[in-house]
């Protein structure tokens, strides 16, 4: 005789939905741990937002979530503060980091780093970049414009079915001019997985790593985006000989 729980969710089902419980709770929990709970509360105390909606995406250091309030919808950006190795932070982004915080405590750099970013968005917006508008940054959480439709995330470049791959390349190299000629900054990470596509638009994010014009590796981080993307245009049906894409992505401007 079955039991009526096992009618309800058949037991394969069960055990999975608890795996993915389990899991869910796990990143929340490693996520979400004290000092961050803090930060969040005193998010929402302001009046930032209300409500954490749901998990955008898990990265290797750092996890988005769409948080909701009066305002409408927010991106949260949270640095973990556990076991983080700062595996996506550069050298360059690195030192100065350890410059700023004076010293080597771990939670003080995922702070500086959060800054770093909240800063380099700040700037990238001011300078007419096309990036999400920051909104505020406290300790590693980072609120900024929720970019998407209907309450979804709009998808990096490399999820989304292109419409018109030309024009996608000018606005793609547009913005990286901009950013180098009014920001004074190299992204220094831009490819596909960095940029979405929201509404037919390129928009840059993940601005963490960002290099100033000036610093010795600047043009060979942007050397490296523009091979980057000279390869995904192609391959998307627009030649695009990458010596060409750097000199438009502004590497003509570089020093
Ligand atoms: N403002 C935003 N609005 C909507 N979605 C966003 C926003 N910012 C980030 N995302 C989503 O979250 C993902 C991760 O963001 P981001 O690249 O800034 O973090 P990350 O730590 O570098 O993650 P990863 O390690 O996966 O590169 C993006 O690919 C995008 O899907
Ligand atoms: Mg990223």
């Amino acid at each position: 005789m079955p039991r009526v729980r096992d009618l309800v969710f058949p037991r394969r089902e069960r055990k999975e939905d608890r795996r993915k419980e389990r899991w869910h709770r796990d990143v929340l929990d490693e996520v979400f741990d004290r000092p961050t709970l803090l930060s969040v509360s005193r998010m929402v105390t302001a009046g930032q937002f209300q409500e954490v909606d749901f998990s955008v995406s898990t990265g290797k250091e750092a996890n988005v979530f769409r948080v909701s309030g009066p305002q409408g919808f927010r991106a949260l950006k949270v640095y973990r503060i556990s076991n983080t190795i700062f595996r996506n932070l550069p050298p360059w982004a690195l030192v100065e980091i350890h410059r700023e915080v004076g010293g080597s405590s771990f939670q003080r750099m995922v702070y500086a780093w959060a800054h770093r970013e909240f800063t380099s968005l700040k700037r990238c917006h001011e300078a007419g970049v096309p990036v999400p508008r920051p909104i505020s940054q406290l300790r590693n959480l980072l609120l900024m414009e929720f970019v998407g439709e209907e309450g979804l995330p709009s998808p990096p470049l490399v999820k989304a079915v292109i419409a018109d791959p030309e024009g996608l390349r000018k606005e793609v190299a547009d913005a990286s001019r901009k950013m180098v000629k009014e920001a004074k900054l190299v992204h220094g990470d831009l490819s596909p997985f960095n940029v979405l596509y929201h509404q037919g638009h390129a928009v840059l994010i993940d601005v963490g790593q960002v290099i100033r014009v000036d610093h010795p590796q600047a043009k060979e981080l942007l050397r490296r985006d523009s091979a980057h993307f000279a390869r995904y245009f192609t391959r998307l049906g627009v030649e695009t000989p990458p010596e060409t894409l750097f000199t438009e992505m502004g590497g003509d401007l570089l020093p």
